[in-house]
């Protein structure tokens, strides 16, 4: 038995805070019978209509999307900026999990599965996210273990992370640095670079737990398996 605001959200028809307006405007029947009682259960046999239309499950789908530089991580702009969403061809509610920036490239998976979704964004988790940062200057071994060792931001120490130097490159004074974390703080990988001492210039995420970029280009996308959404489960203890 579920919540009746949260079955009509997950049927895709529309958000909760939606669905529990429409049900306190006496638009949502169960059985033939109107239903204004926010929190009401009903189970999968119930006959739920919103204004004549009847809500069925929402099949769930999945989809793993290189970003690209210059699209924003979020179902809608009002600057109308391309969003993610523009990219993928669906007709589903889909959305992001989680973010990354406007100018960050790489992996990101997009779903209408809220239950996979929140439980890989939970910080219990620990989900692995490797990120490959280009940066300006010369990172040293001291950098790397300062790095690793976690760094603070806002107050809070950072968790270890993985960290390894990919590239130096001296003529044109910069450095590839490969960085395992697995929180997902607001901008965190350029703020922890930051807190040692370096701008990242470009920033690209490379795998995603078990799953990486191999076959897509910048802007491509393509379904996970049924295998690979499993395994997304057990990552989350599911
Ligand atoms: N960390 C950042 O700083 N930016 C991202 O886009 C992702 C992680």
């Amino acid at each position: 038995m579920e919540r009746l605001q949260k079955v009509i959200a997950n049927s895709g028809y529309c958000s909760r805070r939606k669905a529990e307006e429409l049900i306190l405007n006496g638009l949502v029947t169960v059985n033939g019978e109107i239903i204004k009682q926010l929190g009401t259960k009903v189970s999968n046999k119930d006959m739920i209509m919103v204004n004549g239309t009847s809500i069925t499950k929402e099949t769930k789908e999945y989809y793993l999307l290189n970003k690209p530089r210059g699209v924003i991580t979020s179902t809608s702009d009002d600057k109308n900026r391309k969003t993610v969403i523009d990219l993928i061809d669906t007709t589903k509610r889909i959305y992001p999990v989680g973010r990354l920036d406007y100018d960050t490239t790489g992996i990101l998976i997009l779903t209408n599965d809220g239950e996979l979704a929140n439980g890989l964004m939970h910080p219990k988790n620990k989900i692995d996210k490797v990120y490959v940062a280009k940066v300006e200057g010369i990172f040293t071994k001291k950098d790397v273990l300062n790095l690793s060792k976690g760094v603070v931001i806002d107050g809070i120490k950072t968790s270890r992370s993985r960290v390894r130097i990919k590239k130096i490159d001296k003529k044109t004074n910069t450095s590839m640095i490969e960085i395992t974390i697995h929180e997902g703080r607001n901008h965190q990988v350029k703020r922890m670079f930051e807190a040692i001492g370096f701008r990242v210039k470009k920033l690209k995420r490379e795998r995603y737990d078990f799953l990486d970029l191999h076959g897509l280009t910048s802007g491509d996308y393509r379904v996970l398996t049924p295998k690979e959404v499993k395994k997304l489960y057990n990552s989350i203890g599911k």
